[in-house]
């Protein structure tokens, strides 16, 4: 997966276990690090950037500083949680990653940065749960981990289980417990203590997953980082669409551009079916396109809901990533269509990412 030098960090430093749970495992990482370059006589470790994150203040004017070694952030947010914002965010890097640089014509090299941080589900959906912990860099930077040729960073990958039973370290049962200036701190960490560059090479785009809602995470995101784009994911119900108008009116506040709208679930079409009648299980999309009118922000496409996208996932895979045969003949028009549709959206992205104005 990857071949550098593993300091030795283990998954006892980034433990969320009740005696500890006051303590931020990723700020433990220097402390750690000093002992153990000391041990190896090396010094204390250097960070790749001098200029230490900032936290957002009340007051002064904030500096928002780009992610290193990573072209163009992409949030990926909703106003709620289960809408499918993290399968959107997978299928979305893997779209755009078979997409070319539109400046360059080299194919786009892309990673995901997983932020939410009490529900990280990016290693499920990855199928890196059981991969074990992130190695380090000579400089302490955190190396992400990769599947599928998309390399990813979470807090998933920096707790460890808090399940005796569990032989496989599998730590998807361990709460978070922090207060929000821990959450902050760990959100810093992950947006600049992570090293993209592979091969002398960085990343075209960083997908973000964000958490559901309009808390700390966002609003640090928005304060610390010159994020290019965002993408909104909703479901066809009310109460979806009247979360995604808060999000929307949270974001615009921290000046992040809103690139646009995916209506994720916005019907079914049975596979098994004669006729190909979309059924709107959760109601019609009107709503969701009189918001988007009233808020002037583009749709990029309509994901109908797919058996086979929740296997994938659950898989630790992404529907993208099936061949075309076998889509269409699991899922019928429905697999086709959210594969279209899902392909088109991350065009229209690349686009209003590498615009030229
Ligand atoms: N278009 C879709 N078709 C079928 N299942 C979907 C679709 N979008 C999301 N899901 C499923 O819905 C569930 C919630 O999705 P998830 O991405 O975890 O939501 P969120 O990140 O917004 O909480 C997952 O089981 C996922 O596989
Ligand atoms: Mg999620």
């Amino acid at each position: 997966m990857f071949a550098p030098r593993r300091l030795g960090i283990s998954r006892r430093l980034f433990s969320t276990s009740p005696r500890a749970h006051h303590e931020n495992p990723l700020v433990r990482i220097d402390s750690n690090l000093r002992d153990q370059s000391l041990k190896e006589g090396q010094g204390l470790p250097k960070r790749g950037q001098s200029q230490a994150p900032q936290m957002p203040r009340k007051s002064g004017p904030i500096q928002r500083r780009p992610i290193a070694n990573v072209d163009k952030v992409l949030a990926v947010a909703s106003g709620k949680g289960g809408v499918g914002k993290s399968t959107v965010a997978v299928n979305l890097a893997f779209a755009l990653a078979l997409r070319k640089n539109p400046q360059t014509g080299a194919s786009l090299r892309v990673g995901i940065l997983d932020l939410d941080i009490f529900g990280p589900s990016i290693p499920t959906l990855m199928g890196l749960q059981n991969a074990g912990e992130p190695a380090l860099t000579d400089i302490g930077s955190i190396l992400p981990l990769t599947n599928h040729g998309l390399p990813c960073m979470s807090m998933g990958f920096l707790i460890r289980s808090t399940n005796p039973a569990s032989e496989d370290n599998d730590n998807t049962d361990t709460p978070i417990v922090w207060r929000g200036l821990m959450v902050q701190k760990a959100v810093q960490q992950l947006l600049f203590d992570v090293d993209w560059s592979k091969n002398g090479q960085g990343l075209d785009v960083l997908v973000v997953d964000m958490p559901p809602g309009t808390g700390d995470v966002p609003l640090t995101l928005g304060q610390l980082v010159t994020v290019d784009g965002a993408v909104i994911v909703s479901t066809p119900q009310d109460v979806a669409l009247s979360d995604v108008r808060k999000g929307i009116a949270m974001l615009r506040k921290v000046s992040v551009p809103i690139t646009g709208l995916i209506l994720n679930q916005a019907y079914y079409l049975c596979p098994g079916c004669k006729t190909n009648v979309p059924r709107y299980l959760f109601g019609k999309p009107d709503n969701f396109h009189k918001v988007a009118q009233r808020l002037e922000i583009p749709v990029l496409g309509e994901l109908p809901l797919v058996e086979g996208v929740s296997a994938s996932a659950d898989r630790g895979s992404s529907y993208m990533l099936n061949n075309l045969a076998s889509v269409e003949a699991s899922d019928g028009e429905g697999g086709l269509t959210w594969r279209t549709n899902m392909a088109r959206a991350a065009e229209q992205i690349a686009g209003s990412l590498w615009k030229t104005t």
